[in-house]
């Protein structure tokens, strides 16, 4: 069996060299003689007990177990058994001493047998302390695990409600806005012919004013209806488009279809506070899981959209660049600090307000991307602005399509 540490601490180096002479076989011994260097050796060597002096110079044995119990500041000694060494007059120090932390004493003169026993129940109870710590920090890691896969689930789960959600409205709505809007047409021609009808009745000139006012305002509330209802029928189209949500299978995609229904739903959030600039390349159809690739584009349109307090703008680029797609979402935010810069990937990492923010936009995003065998690339400069890239193989490899099938995220 691999041979234990102990720290032997000592103003006095006889003293040391009589626990050196009794323990030398059975132990690796590091020595210490003050408070101070007690305190370094700790931390450097990593005992699995301490034999401590409580009478010293400059910093006393009451005041090392206190110190080495700040666990903040000494991470590997809060466990460390310590055992305190002192005179028999010292009564009063002993009881302070195991106040302070520590956990055996043993009187000077000591006895070998005494101090072998003692060492032994104290190394036991070190070696119990780490395990209980040890099975602690990986019940901590389990639960921190257990709390962020519950997270992605609830996450996922919403969204394929919202998803279903958006999909009944849009299939409801699609009906009733398709006839509005062919009827209106219709509706219209009508009024025009009744108005030439009515330019040849033989009325007074005073009823002719009246049909020709009434005529004028018609024209005008049918005017603004077909407009009012043409808007519904693209936000409905942009709902139908984005709650493909649950649409399984890879399909060739219009990118520039998926971001057109995305800004259709995000529109209110930018009204006239944000520009929006649009530069679409020449792209083919891209292959992919369409109501994912929208969950991309909506998160990191809403993120723009998000980092722009009061005026700015967002570019939206696409190109095509070898055998990938290329889309970038530029915006005049706040941007991303350089700390903040390596985190913002991370599950449930956000710079915003209870309630506001989950944190699991990026995170999320990057996933698909990952499984769709491309990347998100982000630059960004505090005050001026971010840009993230997404970067997307035309045609998904085969092995990509399949782990995505198997672990897809919603
Ligand atoms: N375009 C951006 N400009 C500035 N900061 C950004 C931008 N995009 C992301 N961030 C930073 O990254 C953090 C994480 O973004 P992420 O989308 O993962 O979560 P969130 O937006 O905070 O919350 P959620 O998307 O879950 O509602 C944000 O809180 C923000 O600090
Ligand atoms: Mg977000």
């Amino acid at each position: 069996m691999e041979k234990q540490t102990i720290l032997i601490v000592d103003d006095i180096a006889m003293n040391l060299d009589l626990l050196e002479q009794e323990l030398w076989d059975d132990y690796i011994l590091v020595r210490a003689e003050n408070g101070e260097q007690a305190l370094q050796q700790a931390d450097l060597c990593e005992p699995d007990c301490i034999l401590l002096d409580v009478t010293m110079p400059g910093m006393g044995g009451l005041e090392v177990v206190k110190k080495l119990r700040e666990s903040e500041k000494h991470l590997a000694t809060p466990y460390t058994p310590v055992i305190l060494v002192t005179a028999l007059s010292e009564m009063s120090d002993q009881v302070r001493g195991l106040a302070a932390g520590a956990d055996d004493y043993i009187t000077k003169p000591w006895e070998p047998e005494d101090l072998h026993a003692r060492l032994k129940v104290a190394l036991r109870i070190g070696e119990l302390q780490k395990a209980l710590a040890r099975e602690r920090d990986e019940l901590q890691q389990a639960l921190s695990n257990l709390q962020a896969t519950q997270a992605q689930l609830l996450h996922s789960e919403k969204m394929a409600a919202l998803g279903k959600l958006v999909a009944g409205i849009a299939h409801e709505l699609n009906n009733p806005i398709g006839f509005i809007y062919a009827n209106m047409d219709h509706f219209s021609r009508y009024v025009g012919e009744l108005q030439a009808v009515c330019e040849h009745a033989s009325v007074g000139p005073e009823q002719k004013g009246r049909a020709e006012r009434a005529f004028q305002t018609l024209n005008r509330l049918i005017e603004s209806c077909t407009n009012g209802a043409q808007r519904i029928k693209q936000i409905v189209l942009g709902l139908r488009t984005f709650s493909r949500l649950d649409e399984a299978e890879v399909k060739a995609v219009d990118v520039h279809e998926g971001i057109e229904s995305t800004i259709t739903l995000l529109a209110h959030q930018m009204k006239d506070r944000i520009t929006l600039h649009k530069t679409y390349g020449d792209l083919p159809l891209v292959e992919c899981y369409a109501g994912q690739l929208n969950q991309v584009l909506m998160n990191l349109l809403t993120n723009a959209i998000d980092a722009i307090e009061g005026q700015g703008d967002v570019y939206i680029t696409t190109q095509i660049d070898g055998e990938t797609v290329q889309i970038a979402i530029r915006d005049t935010g706040i941007g991303i600090s350089e700390e903040n810069l390596q985190k913002i990937f991370d599950p449930f990492f956000t710079t915003k307000d209870v309630g506001k923010g989950t944190g699991l936009g990026l995170s999320i995003s990057y996933g698909i991307v990952q499984k769709h065998g491309g990347e998100i690339r982000v630059e960004s400069a505090q005050g001026e602005g971010t840009t993230f890239t997404v970067v997307l193989p035309l045609r998904m490899s085969v092995e990509a399509g399949e782990d995505a099938e198997g672990d897809r995220v919603e």
